[in-house]
């Protein structure tokens, strides 16, 4: 059946439980790039679709505003998006540039590279253990503790506490699936993980103070903003930033990225037969399955995004899912192809809040990979993957798979 405007409707998180709506988003590239879509709350919100136009948002951040609305679509109270306002990802300049300039150099690529050695020795172990445990939930058994464990090694947390703060994460971002939060974004019980996590961040911080360590905690700590170092309540928001952007997003990665080499066996093949793809093969699967949909910006002054007037103090989504199909900039967009070359992804983000895990993420998806293939692994899936019902996490909630060894 035909697609039509009326049919539309892109916030409904339960249009994105078999798959995201492809047909939809390419259809309204060609006749309504900039879409403007009611929410269930009576307000509505700019779909931006087209590529260069999601570039244009991303690269104003003083009309288009992280910290006015958020990033998500939901409004939120107003004593929640105070709060949220101390995280890096929902601030703006000059607040933002000041705190990134600073946190920014334990994130270089220099800095990432270090951690080689041990992600290494992280996945390998984790390949091991699957190829031990034979029938895998993969998401949660395998995917999900690449991140965990990891940003637990940087930043020295303990590794009891690892499983707890993952289940946080997990709470606060699958917030629109009541299988993984069943008490809902804006929850009153106490359930929402970001308060929990928060708290943890605090008193981690607390407890580390002046220890003059080499981990990433202990050099947080000792950042500098303005001259002064983060108090342990910035720290804690600090905390909650990186846990929540770094983990679900990462494990996506990995899941989503198995997935479609199960799906596209001949990529699979081609990627064994050439490791040196693989850092491609990354960042196409960071295309094709970008593990977020979109970030909220809101507008503090009226303009014109792709030929739409804007008006201030209205909210637009820069939804990466469309604009990393746009076929504008990508050739075949709909194909999963491992060598593609170029391939411009908007996955991380760009401009002011250009994604700061960027370089742990890729090495991440890197060191995975090569592990995955080195063990000689045979991967098939044992049941239908399932997916989370959600406008914002492109992810999956569920891979079975069976891993025979070599
Ligand atoms: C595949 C994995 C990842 C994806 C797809 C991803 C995606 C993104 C995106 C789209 C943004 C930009 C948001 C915007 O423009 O509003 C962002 C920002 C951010 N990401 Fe990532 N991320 C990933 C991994 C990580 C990791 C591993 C970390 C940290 C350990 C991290 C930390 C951050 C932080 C702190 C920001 C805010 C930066 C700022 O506002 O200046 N991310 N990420």
């Amino acid at each position: 059946m035909a697609v039509t405007l009326e049919d539309i409707d892109l916030y409904n998180p339960d249009v994105y439980v078999d798959a995201p709506p492809f047909e939809a988003l390419a259809y309204l590239r060609r006749e309504c790039p900039v879409f403007r879509q009611e929410m269930p709350d009576g307000t509505f919100y700019w779909a931006v679709l087209k590529h260069h136009d999601v570039v244009e948002v991303a690269r104003n951040p003083l009309v288009f505003s992280a910290e006015v609305g958020g990033v998500v679509l939901e409004d939120q109270p107003p004593e929640q998006l105070e709060q949220t306002k101390n995280m890096l990802l929902m601030m703006d300049p000059p607040r933002h540039s000041t705190l990134r300039k600073n946190v920014y150099p334990h994130f270089r690529p220099r800095q990432i590279q270090q951690l080689e050695v041990r992600i290494r020795e992280i996945c390998r172990d984790l390949v091991a253990k699957g190829i031990e445990m034979g029938d895998v939930e993969f998401v949660h058994d395998l995917a999900a503790l690449v991140p965990s464990e990891v940003f637990g090694e940087m930043m020295g947390i303990p590794p009891e506490d690892r499983p707890k703060i993952n289940r946080w994460a997990e709470i606060m971002t699958g917030g629109q699936d009541p299988e993984v939060n069943p008490d809902g974004y804006t929850a009153t019980s106490g359930n929402d993980g970001s308060m929990a996590m928060a708290v943890y961040g605090i008193e981690f911080a607390a407890a580390r103070r002046g220890r003059d360590g080499e981990d990433l905690g202990d050099l947080l700590l000792a950042t500098k903003v303005d001259g002064q170092p983060m108090t342990d309540l910035e720290f804690g928001y600090f905390f909650v930033q990186l846990v929540t952007a770094g983990n679900d997003t990462t494990r996506t990665m990995i899941s989503s990225g198995l997935h479609a080499l199960l799906e596209h066996p001949e990529q699979l093949t081609r990627l064994r037969a050439d490791r040196s793809l693989i850092p491609n093969a990354v960042e196409e699967i960071l295309r094709y399955a970008n593990p977020l949909h979109y970030f909220r910006r809101t507008t503090t002054a009226d303009a014109t995004v792709g030929g739409q007037e804007i008006k201030a103090g209205e909210k637009l989504a820069m939804i990466y899912t469309s604009a990393n199909r746009d076929e504008d900039v990508f050739a075949a967009p709909d194909e999963f192809d491992v060598g593609r070359v170029p391939n411009p992804q908007l996955s991380f983000g760009i401009g002011e809040h250009y994604c700061l895990g960027v370089h742990l993420a890729r090495l991440e998806g890197r060191i995975w990979l090569e592990e995955l293939l080195d063990s000689g692994v045979t991967i098939e899936m044992t049941g239908e993957p399932r997916r989370q019902r959600s406008n914002l996490n492109n992810a999956l909630k569920s891979l079975p798979v069976r891993l025979t060894p070599a």
